[in-house]
Formats: structure tokens, C-alpha cells, sequence
């Protein structure tokens, strides 16, 4: 059977994972989340108390690091961290680690070799433009700020983790802005991706049209 690529961009709160994870069990392929990874090198840094702008000691970290995705769960130096990556200071901070060019090679070489010989559904940022240009599908998620900014705040609510809307809103329109304007693979969409707004629309939805658009090929 061929191999199949789906690539899910967009910026927070767009349904990227939810819907890519989803996808990726219909099709019975793997679910790569490029973010994870991101997230899981911003944890490191912040828990030795690194200077966020020293990027020497970032890069020379980044080489010491090893990052692992398995089923959903993302392993640093082989321990779980994937709740740890959730936390509002790792959302603070995780734009200014993936601007730096260094770190971007290293994690686009690890999703690089985890797709080499096998399908995957992979989402991120600059999965469609520059991790995978080839991908069979490339989809575009997107939806209005407020609608974003809600849907982190009943997430981290259920998750019993207190933060205001404003708060939050804040918090997106910061990172989307790091992640459009960086210098390297920044977040925007495709040439040849189908853009998908989902304000008001259910994930049901959003899966259902991403299917619809891939039809049976899958797997
Ligand atoms: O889930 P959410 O959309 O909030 O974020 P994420 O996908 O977990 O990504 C966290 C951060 O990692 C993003 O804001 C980007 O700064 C960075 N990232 C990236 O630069 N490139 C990717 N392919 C994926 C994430
Ligand atoms: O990965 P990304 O940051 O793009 O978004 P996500 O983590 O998949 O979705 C953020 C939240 O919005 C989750 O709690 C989803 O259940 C929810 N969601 C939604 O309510 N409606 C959608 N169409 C997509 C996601």
C-alpha cells in the first residue's frame, strides 16, 4: 500500500489535534504531534531555569535532548511529560524556542524520519509548506479568535486549571503572532491546502469534510 501523508496546520485553538488524532484512527495511520515536540523542549529549558534568550545553551540542549512520540504521549529523555507540556507557562514560552533555527532542523529531522516509511496524519505549523511539501493532503484549519480562545478556556477549566478568557485570548494572539512573523518555515498556509474555517462548527464536522475530501483512500 502507498504511503499517506496528511498534513493539519493552523494556529491554536483551531482543532489541529483533535481533528488530526481523530483522522488518523479512522485511517488506522499514525498521529504525529510536531507541537509535542516543541512543547516537550520548552518544558526542558524552563525547568533548568536556562535564560530563554541565551540561544547557545538552547542549541547545545537541544543536542543533548532526546524527543519520542508514542502512542499520544510525548517522552523527553524517555520520561513522560505529556501533561506537563499542557501548562500556560509552557503556551507563554514555546513560540520563543521554535523561532530558533537550530531547534527547527532537529525536531523537523525527527518528524522527517518518522514519516520516511509510513502513513501519517501530522500537525503543526509548517507541516504543508516545509516538513512535508509532498504530502497527499494538506489541510489548513482555521476560526475566529474569540471561538479559539474559548475552546482553550473550557479545556483548561475542565482541567480544573483556573485562567481568565481575556487571559487566554491574549496568550493566542501573541503566539500566532511569534509563529507568522518568525523568519524560518513560519505559520501560514500552503500553496496547495484546502483552508477550513471552523468557527461554529462542530469537530464531527470538521472530520466529517476532512473525509469527505480524502474519501476512501486512506490507509
Ligand atoms: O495546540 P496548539 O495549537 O496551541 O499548539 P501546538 O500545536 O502544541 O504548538 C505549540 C507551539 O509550538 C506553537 O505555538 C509553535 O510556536 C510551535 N510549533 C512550531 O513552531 N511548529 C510546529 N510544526 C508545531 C508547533
Ligand atoms: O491543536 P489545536 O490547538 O489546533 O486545537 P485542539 O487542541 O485540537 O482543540 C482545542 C479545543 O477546541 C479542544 O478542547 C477541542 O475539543 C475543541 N474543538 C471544538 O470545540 N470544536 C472544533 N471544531 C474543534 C476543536
Amino acid at each position: 500500500m502507498e504511503k499517506m501523508h496528511i498534513a493539519i496546520d493552523g494556529p491554536a485553538g483551531a482543532g489541529k489535534s483533535t481533528i488530526a488524532k481523530s483522522i488518523a484512527k479512522k485511517l488506522d495511520i499514525t498521529y504525529i504531534d510536531t507541537g509535542a515536540m516543541y512543547r516537550a523542549l520548552t518544558y526542558k529549558v524552563l525547568k533548568e531555569l536556562i535564560d530563554l534568550n541565551n540561544n547557545d545553551i538552547i542549541i547545545n540542549i537541544v543536542n543533548k535532548t532526546t524527543i519520542e512520540l508514542d502512542k499520544n504521549k510525548v517522552f523527553l529523555d524517555k520520561q513522560d511529560v505529556s501533561n506537563e507540556i499542557r501548562h500556560p507557562i509552557i503556551n507563554n514560552n514555546v513560540s520563543k524556542i521554535a523561532r530558533i533555527p537550530e531547534v527547527r532542523m532537529k525536531m523537523v529531522e525527527i518528524q522527517r524520519e518518522i514519516a520516511y516509511n509510513k502513513s501519517v496524519v501530522m500537525d503543526g505549523r509548517d507541516i504543508g509548506t516545509y516538513v512535508l511539501p509532498n504530502a497527499n493532503y494538506k489541510f489548513y484549519l482555521t476560526a475566529s479568535i474569540d471561538e479559539r480562545a474559548y475552546r482553550r478556556y473550557l479545556e483548561l477549566k475542565k482541567k480544573g486549571i483556573l485562567a481568565s478568557f481575556q487571559d487566554i485570548k491574549n496568550e493566542i494572539i501573541n503566539r500566532d503572532k511569534m509563529d507568522t512573523e518568525r523568519s524560518i518555515a513560519p505559520l501560514r498556509p500552503a500553496q496547495d491546502a484546502i483552508i477550513i474555517n471552523t468557527t461554529s462548527k462542530s469537530i464531527k464536522m470538521v472530520i466529517n469534510e476532512i473525509i469527505d475530501l480524502i474519501g476512501n483512500e486512506g490507509k
